[in-house]
Parts: structure tokens; C-alpha cells; sequence
């Protein structure tokens, strides 16, 4: 570079260009060291040489500046009548509110009809003449603007951001990887009649979300945001979330409204699951010949964990015959598979009230409520301890889904899977026939299955066999064993 620095007598213009430069330089380098964009990807957008180099373009570089007009071409400049620069900041209209206005305010008041009464006009709008007439063509009015009480409306806020969003190279890269998937995992849920699955789970790291698309007619879409680590700053968190909000309605051909966020922070041991803001609006949604109910806004989860269809679909296949209990049953939509499949009757044992009433409505939406299955509101622990009585009759197919943590008021101890399964299995085994089946899943990703501690059950890992094609790419989203008695 044959000049360190720009001329002193460069036009403020020029400065103004080199400075804007500098800063551009210095946000691709952020971008790219924050993992917002690859070397590749600027490369491909002309932004980086082969040699890795920042290109010399204008707008990267100080030193390369725009062409300027200038008056030697003989062409004469536009007038400014005396017009001066602006003095202050520019007020962004859009973003003001607005503020009601009555005509009384209006001096002079506005007529009905254009003032076509012909105006002595400016001579220099009319070459120097200063006999010329000619009708108004607008009106100048002035207001007193209070720029500290303007509030952005939040919504006009979050559409400036995510179109800025979507003009960035992130939003395309993503934008490009859910229309792959989408092309994929469509073609195989219309072969194999699947109408909710997964179509992205953090497939690019960077970009750590759950995508899962419910329904038939009315299509909607579930996004989980994972919670970013600690070292991720909350902008550079928003800016890959925007990203992401402004491709989805493009490409999985989605009005806004039919979108809803969802944030997934990691659960601190025994936390429950927490009720969010909303309106109670149920969809109904088909898995094969069964529905459900879902609801997108007002619960960390819809009602339908999807990773467990093909649970579903075993248990379904099992139940002919069978007396069955399902304990941490959530919204009882293994029930309904269980009932559809010829069980005779059920036990559907949870601790919220509210899910075992979904669980209820779940049922009869399939035509399966009756005296034969049963809910019961319990601690699950609480109630295979119970003193037994009244001798309950045994099972024989048995749903042991428990949460990784779970504490209540109404439990004397806090649970946690990898240390009371061993327990919890006992228990559960009591009310087993002899040639039943329980049917246990979890999802603690470390967990390991203390198989010794339990010498008189015969354990299989089926969780291969569990996980659905959609949800490849997370292989350890649960866990699933088939447990029967030895001999
Ligand atoms: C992981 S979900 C179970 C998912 C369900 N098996 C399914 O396939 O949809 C956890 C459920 O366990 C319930 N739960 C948590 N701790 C419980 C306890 N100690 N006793 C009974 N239910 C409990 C919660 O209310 C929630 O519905």
C-alpha cells in the first residue's frame, strides 16, 4: 500500500466512507470469529480473496473509494434554493407513534378539495420570472416533534430486525439446509403417513434450534430454541434467532402466525415443567389412525412428544388383550394408542391434573372414554408404594416414562432416573403378570441401565429400534428398554 493514511484534504464524504469501511471490515471479522459465518461462505460472497485476504473492494477498504461526479463535466448543478444541510438527526418516521390528530389542530385548516386558486410562484422555481402564477401543490405543515417521547411500536422493531436478518449470508446458509430437509423428510412422511416430525434439529450448531411441523390441513410450526451456553452473547443469540424467524415463513410456506417460538432452557434437577402466557387454543393433529390434541402457546410442550411415535406405534401392537398401566402418562396419548389397539382396560396414572384432563379429551376424541379406563391423579412413586391392600389386579402392559428429575409438594423425595430406576422397576414389576410387558423409557442422555441390580428381569435396549427417522440425528433423545420377567 503505496499511502498509510488518507489526504487531510479528502471531502468529509470520503472520510466518511473510509470510516464506514473500517467498520464493515471489523464486522465481518467479528461474525466470522463469533461463528456467524464461514470462510467459505465469504468467500463465495466475494468478501474474501483465495489468500483469505479481506477483498480490497469498496466498502472494505479505506483506501478504495466511490467515483464522484463532478462539475468539470460542464453539466450545471441541480439548484438547492438556498437549502441547508440537515442540522439534526433525521426522525424515522415509521418508528414514531402515532399520535391522533383532530383538523382543529391543522391551521389553516385543511379544505376538502385541492386549492387550485393559482399562487404567485417562487421565481426560482421558474428561471428568475417573478410574474408567474400557478396552483399550490401541497401544503407545508410543521409540527413540534418530541424525539425522547417517541416509542418504537415493538412490532414495527421486529420486522425491521428480522428483514435485516434476512439480507444477512446466515439466514440464506440456514434457509438452504431446512429446504434440503424439508425435501427429504416430506417425500418419507407422505410414504409413510406421518403428519408431525422434526425437520431440523441444530443441524448447524450455530444455529441450535428444534423444528417440528404439526398437522395436516392446517399446517403450524413448533420451534425449541435450545438455550445458548453462557459463552454466547445475548445479541449474537438474537441475531441467529432473527436469522432463523425471518427464512421459516418462506420456506416452510408458513404465515407468521402459524410459527410459534418456543425458548428450552436446560431444566435445573426437579424443576416441572413450567406453564406459559397464552389462550388455550387446541389443534388437532392425526398420528396414524389416531388424534391428538396439541397446543402450541401455552405449555413448554405441545402435548405430543414426536420422538416417541414409534414407542407409540410398539405399545399399540402389544396391547390386544392386555390391562394396561400407564404411569407419568402426560397427556395420555400412549393410552389412546394402547385403547385403539384392543386393550381391554387402562389405568393412566399422573400428577397434574391438567394433563390427565387433556389425556381425557385425547381419548374421547378417538371414541375410546369408558368405564374401562381409568385416571388417576397421583405420585406415581407415591401410589406403586401404597400399601396394596386392596390388592390391585396386575398388568399386562405396563408405560414407565418417567422425567429425568421430578419433585412436587406432594412428594416426600425428590426422584432422579439414574439413581431410583433400579427402585422404581421393583415396584412396578410387583404389579406385572407373568408374561407382561413394561415398556421403560427416559430421557437422560447419560443414563445407564443397572441391569445387575434387577437379576429377576430380562432387559432389551430397543431404543435403536425406537428412534424415528426424523430424529436421526439426535439418536439419544430417549432411551427404551423392554422389560419381562425371567423364566
Ligand atoms: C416425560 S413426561 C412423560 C411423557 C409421556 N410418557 C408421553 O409419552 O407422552 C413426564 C410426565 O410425568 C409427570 N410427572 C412428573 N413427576 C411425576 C410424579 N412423581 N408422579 C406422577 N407424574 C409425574 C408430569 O406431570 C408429566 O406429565
Amino acid at each position: 500500500m503505496s499511502r498509510l493514511y488518507l489526504n487531510e484534504k479528502a471531502s468529509r464524504a470520503r472520510l466518511k466512507e473510509a470510516t464506514a469501511a473500517r467498520e464493515d471490515r471489523r464486522d465481518i471479522v467479528k461474525a466470522l470469529s463469533w461463528g456467524q459465518v464461514s470462510r467459505r461462505e465469504l468467500l463465495k460472497l466475494g468478501l474474501f480473496t483465495g489468500a483469505g485476504l479481506l477483498a480490497p473492494i469498496r466498502g472494505l477498504n479505506p483506501f478504495v473509494s466511490s467515483a464522484y461526479g463532478s462539475d468539470d463535466l460542464g453539466i450545471p448543478s441541480s439548484p438547492l434554493f438556498g437549502v441547508q444541510p440537515f442540522t439534526q438527526p433525521m426522525l424515522r418516521f415509521d418508528l414514531l407513534p402515532r399520535a391522533p390528530m383532530s383538523p382543529t389542530t391543522l391551521n389553516p385548516a385543511p379544505t376538502k378539495e385541492a386549492n387550485t386558486a393559482p399562487q404567485l410562484l417562487d421565481p426560482d422555481l421558474v428561471g428568475g420570472a417573478r410574474d408567474q402564477y400557478g396552483p399550490i401543490e401541497g401544503r407545508l405543515l410543521r409540527f413540534t416533534l418530541d424525539a425522547d417521547a417517541a416509542v418504537p411500536d415493538p412490532a414495527t422493531l421486529r420486522q425491521a430486525r428480522l428483514a435485516a436478518a434476512r439480507a444477512r449470508p446466515g439466514a440464506a446458509m440456514f434457509a438452504n439446509r431446512l429446504q434440503k430437509n424439508l425435501k427429504r423428510l416430506s417425500a418419507w412422511a407422505r410414504r409413510e403417513d406421518v403428519s408431525c416430525f422434526r425437520i431440523y434439529d441444530a443441524d448447524m450448531p450455530e444455529y441450535a434450534f428444534a423444528i417440528d411441523l404439526y398437522g395436516n390441513a392446517e399446517r403450524h410450526a413448533c420451534v425449541q430454541e435450545y438455550a445458548a451456553p453462557a459463552t454466547i452473547a445475548v445479541e449474537a443469540a438474537r441475531a441467529r434467532r432473527d436469522e432463523v424467524l425471518s427464512a421459516l415463513p418462506d420456506v416452510l410456506a408458513l404465515p407468521t402466525e402459524r410459527i410459534h417460538l418456543k425458548t428450552r432452557r436446560r431444566q435445573r434437577a426437579g424443576a416441572q415443567y413450567e406453564r406459559a402466557e397464552g389462550e388455550g387454543v387446541f389443534h388437532e393433529v392425526r398420528e396414524g389412525r389416531h388424534r391428538f390434541l396439541v397446543n402450541f402457546e401455552d405449555y413448554l410442550d405441545t402435548g405430543l412428544f414426536l420422538d416417541h411415535r414409534l414407542t407409540r406405534q410398539r405399545l399399540g401392537a402389544l396391547a390386544a388383550g392386555r390391562r394396561f398401566l400407564n404411569l407419568f402418562a402426560y397427556t395420555g396419548t400412549a393410552t389412546v394408542h394402547v385403547a385403539g389397539g384392543g386393550a381391554v382396560a387402562s389405568t393412566t396414572v399422573d400428577m397434574s391434573r391438567t394433563y390427565l384432563d387433556w389425556g381425557k379429551r385425547n381419548l374421547a376424541l378417538n371414541g375410546l372414554a369408558g368405564a374401562a379406563h381409568g385416571f388417576v391423579q397421583a405420585d406415581c412413586l407415591e401410589w406403586l408404594r401404597e400399601d396394596l391392600q386392596e390388592q390391585r389386579r396386575p398388568y399386562g402392559l405396563i408405560f414407565l416414562d418417567p422425567p429425568t428429575h421430578s419433585r412436587s409438594k406432594r412428594m416426600s423425595r425428590d426422584f432422579d432416573v439414574q439413581r431410583d430406576h433400579v427402585e422404581l422397576l421393583q415396584l412396578v414389576a410387583r404389579l406385572l403378570e407373568p408374561d407382561g410387558t413394561i415398556v421403560f423409557s427416559n430421557n437422560f442422555q447419560r443414563f445407564r441401565f443397572d441391569a445387575a441390580a434387577l437379576p429377576e428381569l430380562e432387559i432389551r435396549d430397543i431404543t435403536r429400534e425406537t428412534i424415528p427417522p426424523d430424529f436421526a440425528r439426535n439418536p439419544r433423545i430417549h432411551h427404551c428398554f423392554l422389560v419381562n420377567r425371567r423364566g
